[in-house]
């Protein structure tokens, strides 16, 4: 735990459950797609074998949940053979009213030492680099890891990595595999958003989901 300016950064608890759903419909609410799906998966993600319970932290501002990140782990599958054991993060949130004032990367500064920290090697996912950028996070391709089945002339500049341990993915090249628990169901995703309070989809520029 970190306190610090009245936030705290802690590890979630079964009875923040439903409170960090919400927390994770709110921010991502018609960023990417109309509607979203992230509260969804993360609801599913808890429940796999491969999710991190040490590296699922919450973030509180003046006693108020204002931030999520969670990990899970994966694998690169090498060229030459072998599983390389590595993480892959998300979703990660900051509430909306906070957006842009240094809580997310306060957030993803701190999971990432404490994934150090238990001896994880590298992370990799899908973000922007503008925001991953400022906390080591470069282009998973300088690394030589591709992702999952995307052809190697398509655009990967959304498929980011970053090593916690330096030197981690020397020698390796590789094709990253998302785990197959993010892939959710559209119908199981509309019947849980039964769950919350009603919110408009809507469609809007910049989604890259329709
Ligand atoms: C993405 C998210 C977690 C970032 O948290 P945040 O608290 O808003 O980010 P910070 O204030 O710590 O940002 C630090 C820097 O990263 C950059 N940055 C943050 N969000 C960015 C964005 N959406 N686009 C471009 N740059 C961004 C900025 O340079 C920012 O510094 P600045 O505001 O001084 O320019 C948060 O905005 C969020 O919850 N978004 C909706 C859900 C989402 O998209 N999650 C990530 C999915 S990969």
């Amino acid at each position: 735990m970190t306190t610090k300016n009245n936030y705290v950064i802690r590890l979630e608890k079964e009875n923040d459950y439903r409170a960090v759903e919400n927390l994770i419909r709110e921010s991502f609410w018609n960023v990417y797609r109309p509607g979203c799906y992230e509260h969804y998966v993360i609801h599913v993600l808890r429940d796999d074998p491969n999710f991190v319970k040490e590296l699922d932290f919450v973030m509180e501002l003046n006693g108020d949940l204002i931030g999520q990140n969670m990990f899970m782990k994966t694998v690169i599958k090498a060229d030459e053979g072998k599983n390389i054991p590595v993480l892959t993060m998300g979703p990660i949130c900051i509430t909306p009213e906070l957006k842009r004032k240094g809580y997310g990367k306060i957030l993803l500064d701190y999971s990432l030492e404490k994934a150090a920290t238990l001896g994880f090697g590298a992370v990799l996912f899908e973000g922007n680099i503008d925001f991953y950028g400022k906390s080591g996070f470069d282009y998973a391709r300088k690394f030589g890891i591709r992702y999952n089945d995307l052809p190697e002339d398509a655009d990967s500049s959304f498929f980011l990595c970053k090593e916690l341990k330096i030197g981690y993915l020397n020698d390796v090249t590789g094709v990253y595999l998302t785990p197959t628990a993010y892939y959710v169901d559209d119908a199981d995703v509309l019947e849980f958003d039964k769950n919350f309070p009603p919110k408009v989809k809507l469609k809007l520029p910049g989604q890259l989901f329709s």
